[in-house]
Formats: structure tokens, C-alpha cells, sequence
């Protein structure tokens, strides 16, 4: 009986999707300067194809629930308590990764329904927001927390709170590059200008638009730009969870404060030596970087048109690290990463030679455990393992052995200083 209810309103909703695709796509009041992906496309087919394959592209999607094209991961035939709504009541999912939440919609707004799917675990799990700041501001209701102030600006692009109307439900072009109507009116001149014979030097035509190059930005600006989004904190004003106003180019902190960091001490954000304790703030632990105070940008790591490697990384990570610490650089005469396991005490083959499982240890928790990769890029050491219980890089690997086993270990270990 209730498969039958449910297979009806699949079709239903099967039939729903497909005359959004084909039809009636949500679109930008019109004076809002941003002109979608689509536009973008039709001059940038190469960047548009690589972001396609990128998470930033799939982040609200409307769910599918049979078929090729199912987005659905969680399992709404399962007994399990965490589980209190009913497919019908999901009208859009956000995320694929480590975990996948639904909303209903209610009136002009979303709101976050009670469970979440653990996509490394295929199981539900209540989601109540207990630590986040805002928390004490709504009602316990969950039809109570609107997505529109809690959530959409960092997972939408072009969100307006007034209209609660976006350009597109991803992270797209314009997330990054700043809206981009009078970047394509102009290019459709020179285009225009070329027909009639004229022969135009693109960057003349650029040069007077607001599409902005984030590459052509100093080092503040242009990470600002991925800080909108993964820099935890909240709005000046106290009352959403997303910088409202920003546009890449701008100055975040008028609109945006960071979380503290509170020397030596534990925080919903940071463990007590600065490294990530949940999901979300590679910004906030890049900072204590030296690589962030050297100029390395976040897109010198990470591809945001293509994922040829995970985490839309532009080589895999040892080729990565490499091709700034390798033998020849300044850190590479140092610690002779031609001999790899000089440094890493481990084969050149093995995983326990992987910079990024020493150097950007999973402390920060995501759906259920610590999956979420620090970016302090600080050796996370057992010692501290004693002292504080944060998870270090050795018994993360070696769960079979005690923390003191670690502890002996990498004290004998030519470049270990704490
Ligand atoms: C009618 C064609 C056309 C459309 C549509 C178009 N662009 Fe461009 N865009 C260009 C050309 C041509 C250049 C200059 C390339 C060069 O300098 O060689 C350019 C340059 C750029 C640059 C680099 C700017 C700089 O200062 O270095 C960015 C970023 C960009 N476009 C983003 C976008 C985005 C985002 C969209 C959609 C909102 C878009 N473009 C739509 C043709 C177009
Ligand atoms: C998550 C942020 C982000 C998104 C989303 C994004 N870009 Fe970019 N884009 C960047 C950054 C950072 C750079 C500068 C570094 C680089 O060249 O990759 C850049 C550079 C560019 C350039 C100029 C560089 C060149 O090679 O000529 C163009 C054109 C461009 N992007 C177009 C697009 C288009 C079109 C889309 C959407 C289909 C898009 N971008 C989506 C961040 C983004
Ligand atoms: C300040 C910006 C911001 C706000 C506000 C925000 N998010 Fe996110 N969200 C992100 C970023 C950035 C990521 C990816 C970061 C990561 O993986 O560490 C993310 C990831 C997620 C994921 C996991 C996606 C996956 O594939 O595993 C879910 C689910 C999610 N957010 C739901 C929500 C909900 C629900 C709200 C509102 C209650 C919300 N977020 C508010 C920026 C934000
Ligand atoms: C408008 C908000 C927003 C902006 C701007 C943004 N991100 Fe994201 N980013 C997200 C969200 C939300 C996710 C989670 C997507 C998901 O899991 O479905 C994400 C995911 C990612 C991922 C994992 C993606 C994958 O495909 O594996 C990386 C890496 C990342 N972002 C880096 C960046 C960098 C670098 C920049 C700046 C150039 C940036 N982001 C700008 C919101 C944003
Ligand atoms: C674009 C070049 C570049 C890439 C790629 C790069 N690094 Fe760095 N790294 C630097 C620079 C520059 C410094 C700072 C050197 C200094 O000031 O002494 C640095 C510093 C470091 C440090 C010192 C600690 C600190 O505070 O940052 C560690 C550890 C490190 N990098 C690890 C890595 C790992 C792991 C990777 C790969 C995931 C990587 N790096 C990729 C350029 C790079
Ligand atoms: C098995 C663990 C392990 C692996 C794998 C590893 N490192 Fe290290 N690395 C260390 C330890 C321990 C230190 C000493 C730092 C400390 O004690 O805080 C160190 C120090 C460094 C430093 C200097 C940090 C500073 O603050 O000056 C850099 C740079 C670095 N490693 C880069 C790399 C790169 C690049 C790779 C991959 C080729 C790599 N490491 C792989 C354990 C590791
Ligand atoms: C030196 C290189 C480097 C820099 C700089 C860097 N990242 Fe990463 N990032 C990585 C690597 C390596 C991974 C893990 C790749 C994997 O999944 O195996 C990663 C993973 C991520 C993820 C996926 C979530 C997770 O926990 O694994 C996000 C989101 C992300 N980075 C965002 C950012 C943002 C935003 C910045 C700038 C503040 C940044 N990164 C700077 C190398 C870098
Ligand atoms: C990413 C996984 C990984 C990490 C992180 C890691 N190891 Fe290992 N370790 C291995 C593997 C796999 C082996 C098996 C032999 C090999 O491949 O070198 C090993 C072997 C060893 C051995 C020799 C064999 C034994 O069991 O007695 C010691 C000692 C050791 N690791 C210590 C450490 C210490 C100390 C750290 C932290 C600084 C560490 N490892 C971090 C994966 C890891």
C-alpha cells in the first residue's frame, strides 16, 4: 500500500522535474546584473564543461528518485526511528559528499526536515543544529529555521533575502567572478564589432566590465572570495548565516567575522592548537598557514573548473606538494624529498608517504566522524593526541596502536620538534 502511494508520487514528481528541465527554469529578476551559467557557456564551453564536473555544480539540486539521473542517496523505505519524513515531503536536496540533507517548502521558504543521510555509512541520522550561533535566535521547530537567512546564500548564486530568489540553486560562474550581464553585453559588442570588420583586442572590451579575474587579485581579495562560503562566522548584523551584500572584489570583513580563535583553547570551530574541529573552515585554519601568508592562493591548490582529481585538485596531492617542495625548492634541500622516507619514516609507496595524511590530518567532523581534512597544514602530533584528544596523524592510520605507541615512535624521528 504505502509502495504504491510512494511509486504514485515519484511518477508525479518524475513528471514534475522534467517540465522544470524543459521548460520553466528559475531565473534572476531582471536587473539583478547576474545572467547564469548558461550564458557563460556559449563563450566559455571549456571552463563551463570543467565546472560541470565539479561538487560546486550539484550543491541544491530537485530531487530524482528512480532512473539514470537519481540524486536521491538516502533510503526512504528504511525502519530507522532517525527517519521521520515521508518522500513527499522532500522538495529539494542539498549535498552528495559526506552527507545529504532535505527541505520542504513552506510558503515563500525552505526549511531543513529532521534527518540526514551519512553517505559514508548509508545510514540517517537526526539533524538538529545545536552549536551553530544562530541557534538560540529560532524556535527548536525545525519548520521553524528559514533556509533563506540559515543557508542559501553560501549554497546558491546571486541569492536575494528580499525576493528569496537566486539566479541559480549552485555555486556558479557568477559566485566567483561577480555578476556577469554587463561582461556579456560588452563581448557581444566586440563580437558585434568584429562582424563589421573591425579587428578588437578582447582585454580593451574586458577591461571596462566588473567581471572580475580572480586571478588578477592580491592574495586577500582573491581567497576572500572562496571565504564567502568556506570561512565560518557570522554576518555583522547578527542575523544570517552568510555574508549577504558580498560580491567577489569586495572587502568580506565589512559584511563578515571570522570565528575567534582563542589561544589554547577548544571551540565549536577549532581544536585548542588552531586545527580544524568540524567541516567548513578551511578558511579559518588557512589562515594560520604560512603558505596563506606567502601568497598561496586557494585556487594555486584547487581547480574551480574541473575535477580531474578529488577535491578538485589540480594534480593528486604528492604531485601537488611537490611541485613546490620538491628537491631544488628551499624546503626540498631541507628535508630531501628525492628520498621520501627521509622525512616520511615510511616507503616511498606506502600511504604513510602521503604529505596530506601527515599534513592535513582529518580532525574536522562532517557527517558523522572526522572527515573533514585540516588546513592549518600543521603536523598534528600525538603528544597532542595526550594533552588535548585531538585526533594526530599516526593513530588515524595505525587505529590498532596505543597513542604512546605513536608518541615513542615519532620522538626518535630526525625533523620532530615538539
Ligand atoms: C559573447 C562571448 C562571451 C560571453 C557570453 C562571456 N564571455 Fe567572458 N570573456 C569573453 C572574451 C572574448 C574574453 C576575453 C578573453 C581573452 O582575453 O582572451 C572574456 C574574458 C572573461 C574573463 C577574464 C577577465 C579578465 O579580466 O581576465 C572572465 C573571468 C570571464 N570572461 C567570465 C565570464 C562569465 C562568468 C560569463 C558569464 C556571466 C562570461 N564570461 C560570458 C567572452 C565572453
Ligand atoms: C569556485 C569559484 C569559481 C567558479 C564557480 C568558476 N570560476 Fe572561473 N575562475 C575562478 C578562479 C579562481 C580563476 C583564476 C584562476 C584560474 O584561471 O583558474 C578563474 C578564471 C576564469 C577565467 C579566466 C582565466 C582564463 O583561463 O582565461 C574565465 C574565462 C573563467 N574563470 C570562466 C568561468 C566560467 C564560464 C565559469 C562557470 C561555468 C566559472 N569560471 C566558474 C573561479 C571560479
Ligand atoms: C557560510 C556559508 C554556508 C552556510 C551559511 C551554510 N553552508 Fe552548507 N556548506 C558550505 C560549504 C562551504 C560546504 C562545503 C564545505 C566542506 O565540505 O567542508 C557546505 C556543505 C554542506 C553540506 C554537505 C555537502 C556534501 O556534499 O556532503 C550540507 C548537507 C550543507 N552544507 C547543508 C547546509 C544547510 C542545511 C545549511 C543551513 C542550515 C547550510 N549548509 C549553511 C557553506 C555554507
Ligand atoms: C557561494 C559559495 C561558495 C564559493 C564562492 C566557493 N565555494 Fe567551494 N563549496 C561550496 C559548497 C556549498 C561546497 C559543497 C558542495 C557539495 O558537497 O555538494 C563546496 C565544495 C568545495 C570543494 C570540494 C568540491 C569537490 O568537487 O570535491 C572544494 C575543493 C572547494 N569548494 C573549494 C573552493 C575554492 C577554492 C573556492 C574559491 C575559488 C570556492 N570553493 C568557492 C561553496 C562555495
Ligand atoms: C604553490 C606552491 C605550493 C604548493 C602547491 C604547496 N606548498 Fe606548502 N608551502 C609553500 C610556501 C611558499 C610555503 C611557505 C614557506 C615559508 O614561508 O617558509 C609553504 C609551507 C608549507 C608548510 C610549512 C607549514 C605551514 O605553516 O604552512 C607545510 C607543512 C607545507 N607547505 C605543506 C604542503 C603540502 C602538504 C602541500 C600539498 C598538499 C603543499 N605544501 C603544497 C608553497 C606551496
Ligand atoms: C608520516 C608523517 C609525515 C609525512 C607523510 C610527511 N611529513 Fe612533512 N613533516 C612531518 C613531521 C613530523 C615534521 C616536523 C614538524 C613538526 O614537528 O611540527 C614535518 C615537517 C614538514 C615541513 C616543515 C614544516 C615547518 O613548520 O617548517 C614541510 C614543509 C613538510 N613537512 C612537507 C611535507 C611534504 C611536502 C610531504 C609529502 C612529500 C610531507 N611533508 C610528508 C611528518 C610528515
Ligand atoms: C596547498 C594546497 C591547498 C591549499 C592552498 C588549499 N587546499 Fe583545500 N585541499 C587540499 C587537499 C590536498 C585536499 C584533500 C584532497 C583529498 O580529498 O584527498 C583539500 C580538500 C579541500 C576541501 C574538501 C573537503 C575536505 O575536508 O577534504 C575543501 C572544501 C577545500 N579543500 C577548500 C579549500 C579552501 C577554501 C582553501 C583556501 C582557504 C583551500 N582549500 C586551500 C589542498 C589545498
Ligand atoms: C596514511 C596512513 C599512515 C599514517 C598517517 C602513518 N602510517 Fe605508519 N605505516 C603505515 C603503513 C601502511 C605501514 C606499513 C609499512 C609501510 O608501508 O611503510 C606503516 C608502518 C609504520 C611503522 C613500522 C611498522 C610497525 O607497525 O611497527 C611504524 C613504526 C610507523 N608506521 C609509525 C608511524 C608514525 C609514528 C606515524 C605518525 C607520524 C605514522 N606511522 C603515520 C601507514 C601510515
Amino acid at each position: 500500500m504505502r509502495k504504491g502511494i510512494i511509486a504514485a508520487v515519484m511518477i508525479f514528481r518524475m513528471l514534475l522535474v522534467s517540465a522544470i528541465i524543459s521548460g520553466k527554469v528559475e531565473s534572476a529578476s531582471p536587473d539583478s546584473g547576474y545572467a547564469g551559467s548558461q550564458e557563460c557557456k556559449r563563450c566559455h564551453e571549456e571552463k563551463y564543461a570543467g565546472w560541470k564536473t565539479t561538487m560546486h555544480s550539484k550543491m541544491e539540486q530537485e530531487p530524482v528518485w528512480e532512473g539514470s539521473d537519481k540524486n536521491v542517496l538516502g533510503d526512504f523505505n528504511s525502519k530507522d526511528p532517525a527517519l521521520t519524513f515521508k518522500p513527499e515531503d522532500v522538495d529539494m536536496l542539498i549535498g552528495s559528499r559526506f552527507k545529504q540533507r532535505y527541505a520542504k517548502k513552506i510558503g515563500d521558504d525552505y526549511y531543513m526536515l529532521p534527518a540526514e543521510w551519512v553517505v559514508s555509512k548509508k545510514k540517517w541520522q537526526s539533524y538538529v543544529p545545536k552549536k551553530d550561533w544562530w541557534v538560540s535566535q529560532y524556535p527548536a521547530d525545525w519548520d521553524k529555521k528559514p533556509a533563506s537567512r540559515l543557508c542559501e546564500g553560501c549554497h546558491q548564486t546571486g541569492y536575494d533575502l528580499e525576493t528569496k530568489k537566486s539566479s541559480e540553486k549552485n555555486i556558479a560562474c557568477e559566485a566567483c567572478h561577480g555578476p556577469g550581464k554587463e561582461h556579456i553585453e560588452a563581448m557581444n559588442k566586440m563580437e558585434g564589432d568584429k562582424k563589421s570588420g573591425m579587428m578588437p583586442k578582447p582585454s580593451e572590451y574586458v577591461k571596462d566590465t566588473k567581471i572580475i579575474n580572480p586571478a588578477n587579485l592580491e592574495r586577500e581579495r582573491a581567497n576572500d572570495i572562496c571565504f564567502q562560503c568556506h570561512l565560518s562566522g557570522k554576518s555583522l548584523d547578527n542575523k544570517t548565516a552568510w555574508p549577504v551584500g558580498y560580491k567577489p572584489g569586495d572587502v568580506l570583513s565589512k559584511y563578515w567575522i571570522d570565528d575567534p580563535y582563542e589561544n589554547g583553547k577548544e571551540t565549536y570551530t577549532f581544536w585548542h592548537n588552531g586545527t580544524a574541529h568540524k567541516n567548513r573552515v578551511q578558511g579559518n585554519t588557512y589562515k594560520f598557514s604560512k603558505m596563506n601568508k606567502q601568497g598561496v592562493k586557494c585556487f594555486a591548490c584547487h581547480n574551480p573548473h574541473g575535477a580531474a582529481y578529488k577535491s578538485i585538485l589540480y594534480k593528486s596531492p604528492n604531485n601537488l606538494c611537490l611541485t613546490c617542495h620538491g628537491s631544488g625548492s628551499v624546503f626540498g634541500e631541507k628535508y630531501s624529498f628525492d628520498k621520501i622516507e627521509e622525512h616520511t619514516h615510511h616507503k616511498p609507496a606506502s600511504s604513510g608517504s602521503d604529505c596530506i595524511e601527515c599534513h592535513m590530518v582529518k580532525t574536522g567532523k562532517h557527517a558523522v566522524d572526522r572527515e573533514s581534512r585540516d588546513h592549518t597544514f600543521k603536523f598534528v602530533s600525538p603528544t597532542e593526541t595526550k594533552k588535548y584528544g585531538v585526533p594526530n596523524a599516526c593513530n588515524n592510520c595505525h587505529t590498532d596502536k596505543s597513542v604512546e605507541w605513536a608518541v615513542e615512535h615519532v620522538t626518535g624521528w630526525q625533523y620532530f620538534n615538539k
